[in-house]
């Protein structure tokens, strides 16, 4: 006999979400672009947050800054008085270039102001797992105070969602996953997740249907093309993540 399933969470945030802002067509995780993903019709951005040296939460993917900006070394050993000064668009191309790192405070403002959903994945500086977390959730708890819908927070580390469920036990939480590893699902259940945010590849029927019976909601990453878009949909599954804002149209049924 099998196990009795668990009514699935409510879900109150769009199918459509753009990665990193806009994807590839701007600067990752700047302001400038999620104001492009706001242009092609997106109301739900996914952003990386980590501390600087002196704990404050700021936007960017990779734990050193020699990709995004025109910084050097680990951006986490750096204070935000330093940060703030580097050009994080640049890299990208001429049109960015000067554009600033910001601060989750800086996108959360933006995101309340436009009514705007975000998904906030906690990328935390190696061995800073738990502290992140911790400090990411008593931001976002101070900043999205009285908003009718919270922030989604996400992770590949469950000690960094533990933080955040420490500080912010409100605020929703998704495990990430890129492999499917043994207890995956019991520590997300641990961790009072709402919802799986896999590697595309990963979803099947079975692991579709073991999800939802858990009262998970089901989300996918980085999905660009049109045949994988399709294929979750067809799935049922509850969200999908894309670097490509110009070619889905959030408004699309
Ligand atoms: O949050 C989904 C996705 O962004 C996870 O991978 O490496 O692009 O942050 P990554
Ligand atoms: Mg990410």
């Amino acid at each position: 006999m099998s196990a009795p399933s668990s009514p699935l969470v409510p879900w109150p945030y769009p199918r459509w979400i753009a990665h990193r802002g806009a994807g590839k067509l701007a600067p990752e995780n700047t302001l400038a672009a999620f104001r492009l993903g706001a242009q092609y019709g997106y109301r739900m951005f996914e952003c990386d947050a980590k501390l600087s040296a002196d704990g404050v939460p700021f936007l960017m993917h990779d734990a050193t800054l020699e990709r995004t900006t025109n910084g050097h070394g680990t951006g986490g050993d750096r204070p935000w008085a330093e940060l703030a000064q580097l050009d994080a668009g640049g890299w990208h191309s001429r049109s960015y270039a000067g554009e600033p790192l910001p601060t989750l405070e800086n996108l959360a403002r933006y995101c309340i102001a436009n009514g705007f959903f975000l998904n906030i994945e906690i990328k935390p500086t190696p061995g800073q797992e738990e502290v992140t977390g911790r400090v990411v959730g008593e931001y976002a708890a101070r900043l999205w105070q009285g908003q009718p819908v919270p922030p989604l927070f996400s992770s590949f580390k469950p000690e960094a969602l533990a933080g955040a469920m420490a500080t912010a036990p409100h605020i929703p939480r998704a495990l990430l996953i890129d492999a499917l590893w043994d207890g995956c699902l019991d520590r997300a259940q641990a961790l009072g997740c709402v919802a799986i945010v896999c590697n595309h590849a990963l979803w099947d029927q079975a692991l579709v249907a073991q999800v939802h019976g858990l009262g998970m909601r089901t989300l996918s990453y980085t999905v660009n093309d049109d045949w994988a878009a399709q294929r979750l949909i067809a799935l049922g599954t509850d969200g999908i993540i894309t670097d490509r804002v110009d070619f889905f149209s959030p408004a699309k049924p």
